[in-house]
């Protein structure tokens, strides 16, 4: 496929590094597996009656096992979320088309996307629908088809419609990346219910205004409200229609700063996200029309009536907002998703470790009970004896070895 400045050409995408902490994470877990199973056998072949272990003692290490399985599944699950907003026809779907480089999502003037639609991956060879109401996989061959999918199903704003692209069509989904398209903020008095339900888990949000205008109070409201409801959301500015700067070269420099200076005002005064130089890297002048048009159809840079004079510098600028967006993306993703995993998986191994510790303290006691039952030698005592020795010795070495090998590992892998 065409490789126009896209961010994936030869160097390795950012995004790669989810998939690397996701598997080492992974491996993390297998092995807290492996230790549990180890403990849980060793404890449930102590002979009963011998007040070593308690009944809550073994099945609280049985219960890890279904805790640790809780985490893989939730981790197998973990993905990269993205979430596009801004008012009406600022161009919120075409710059997710021009991102996935294939007209996917239904665009058009006038209110288009009426309900919020979640693009993700799968392996299938061809795309399908998912609505919240039900498991049926509605087929999607085209985007006409799409749309009219779309539009034949009367949806709340917000709804949600999931659509299954084929991974093997697109990089970007290839990588875990999640991406939501919404309706515009200003059709919907609903926004709070909006951001309990599709951002309280995002890891990035993209605010896509309009270069023509400028920064709306209904666009800033809704980011806002936001920044309140989660502390430091990562959030870019996408000025969109940037190439109708071209129609009026000698007022572009001046528009454009007038643009940056209140985007860059809005995200370090009012919403306290980032400072001054952090927000520099926040903000960008594109035209995802142009970047769709380049990257969806004929030879890329070939004359189109879409294409506007100078579209090669918003084309870069569009590469660019996409490079530096994938590595605030996954970062962000890594550190949320699985710093917290991380955690618990380091409360379980050393609860376990509180309970073999304590398992070992019993069983010395145990063992100075039976040396003062002098005369007694029965063949019994004699075989719990060696086995508290065996506990006493290895076993606590054992322990100590497992909980700092994975609290090394995990410690490794966040730093990583
Ligand atoms: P809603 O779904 O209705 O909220 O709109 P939206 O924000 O998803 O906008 P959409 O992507 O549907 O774009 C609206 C119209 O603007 C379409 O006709 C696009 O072709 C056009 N458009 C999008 N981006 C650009 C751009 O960069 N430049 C120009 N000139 N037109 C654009
Ligand atoms: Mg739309």
């Amino acid at each position: 496929p065409r490789q126009l400045g896209n961010g994936h050409g030869h160097t390795a995408s950012p995004l790669k590094i989810f998939g690397h902490a996701k598997n080492k994470v992974n491996e993390i877990f297998k092995t807290i597996t492996s230790y549990i199973s180890e403990s849980d056998a060793f404890l449930t072949g102590i002979p009963e009656g011998d007040n070593i272990v308690t009944r809550e003692q073994l099945e609280e290490v049985k219960a890890f096992k279904g805790k640790v399985a809780g985490i893989g599944e939730v981790l197998s699950r973990d993905h990269m979320k993205v979430v596009f907003f801004g008012r009406t026809s600022n161009g919120k779907s075409t710059v997710i088309n021009a991102m996935l480089k294939t007209k996917l999502l239904p665009s058009g003037i006038g209110h288009t996307t009426n309900c919020f639609v979640q693009v993700e991956g799968s392996d299938t060879h061809e795309g399908y629908l998912l609505t919240e109401d039900s498991d049926e996989q509605k087929s999607i061959h085209s985007v006409r088809e799409l749309a009219h999918a779309l539009s034949g199903v009367k949806l709340d704003s917000s709804a949600l419609i999931k659509i299954k692209w084929p991974k093997e069509k697109c990089v970007l989904l290839r990588d875990d990346v999640v991406l939501v398209d919404s309706p515009g903020v200003d059709v919907s008095g609903d926004t709070d219910a909006w951001i309990d339900k599709f951002c309280l888990d995002a890891d990035v949000f993209v605010l896509v205004a309009n270069a023509e205008s400028t920064l709306m109070q209904t666009e800033k409201n809704f980011f806002l409200r936001v920044s309140d409801k989660l502390s430091k959301p990562n959030i870019f500015i996408l000025n969109n229609r940037w190439d109708a700067s071209a129609s009026e070269p000698e007022m572009m420099e001046e528009v454009r700063k007038q643009h940056l200076d209140r985007n860059i005002a809005f995200l370090v005064d009012e919403l306290k996200v980032v400072n001054r130089q952090e927000a520099e890297n926040r903000v960008f002048f594109i035209s995802a029309r142009e970047a769709l048009t380049s990257r969806s159809q004929g030879q890329p840079g070939t004359p189109s009536p879409l294409l506007q004079e100078g579209y090669q510098a918003r084309l870069f600028e569009f590469a660019n907002f996409e490079r530096t967006f994938e590595e605030c993306l996954c970062k962000s993703a890594v550190k949320t998703k699985f710093e917290q995993h991380a955690q618990r998986g380091k409360t379980l191994s050393s609860q376990l470790r509180t309970i073999m510790e304590a398992v070992h303290e019993q069983s010395l006691q145990a063992k100075n009970r039976s040396i003062t039952q002098r005369g007694e030698t029965s063949s019994r005592l004699q075989f719990v004896s060696t086995q508290l020795d065996k506990l006493s010795s290895e076993i606590k070495d054992q322990i100590k070895l497992m909980v700092e090998d994975v609290e090394n590992k995990v410690a490794k892998a966040l730093n990583e």
